[in-house]
């Protein structure tokens, strides 16, 4: 059976590419969604991709995936540490959702150190650049089955 997934990402992601290379790489979003389409046709996953810089938008995106998907992989961007309506959303749609993050939020600033959403998540993946959003559908797969 074919599953699922919603590949989310939020604000200042569609900047990946241009935004602070020598944080998040240069590679740029369509990229990421490209590597990531290629590993889901081997294995039977059927990805939708969607960014927001909005965070009710994020919100909406959210409650539309408890209607389709399986699970998600969402990188909330700067939300992670401050929106505790994305937390309620993560929370509410009872999926699987796998925090993913490309750079090592650990090894930043203080304020990145504290996640509103990762304990309502599966899971999270920080620190291995692109292959951050590989990694989580590797893990999300591996939870789901
Ligand atoms: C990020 C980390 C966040 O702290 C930051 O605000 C981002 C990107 C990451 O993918 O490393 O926008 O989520």
């Amino acid at each position: 059976m074919t599953r699922r997934i919603l590949v989310l990402n939020g604000p200042n992601l569609n900047l990946l590419g241009t935004r602070e290379p020598e944080v998040y790489g240069s590679a740029t979003l369509d990229d990421v969604a490209r590597e990531l389409d290629a590993l889901a046709t081997e294995r039977d996953v059927e990805l939708r991709h969607a960014q927001s810089n909005s965070e009710g938008a994020l919100v909406d995106l959210l409650h539309e995936a408890r209607t389709w998907a399986d699970g998600v992989i969402f990188n909330p961007g700067a939300y992670t540490h401050t929106s505790i309506a994305l937390r309620d959303a993560v929370s509410a749609i009872e999926l699987p959702v796998v925090e993913t993050h490309l750079s090592n939020v650990h090894a930043r600033e203080d304020f990145r150190r504290h996640s509103h959403l990762a304990p309502v998540c599966v899971g999270v993946i920080c620190g291995f650049g692109t292959d951050s959003y590989r990694l989580a559908l590797e893990a999300l797969l591996a939870h789901l089955d």
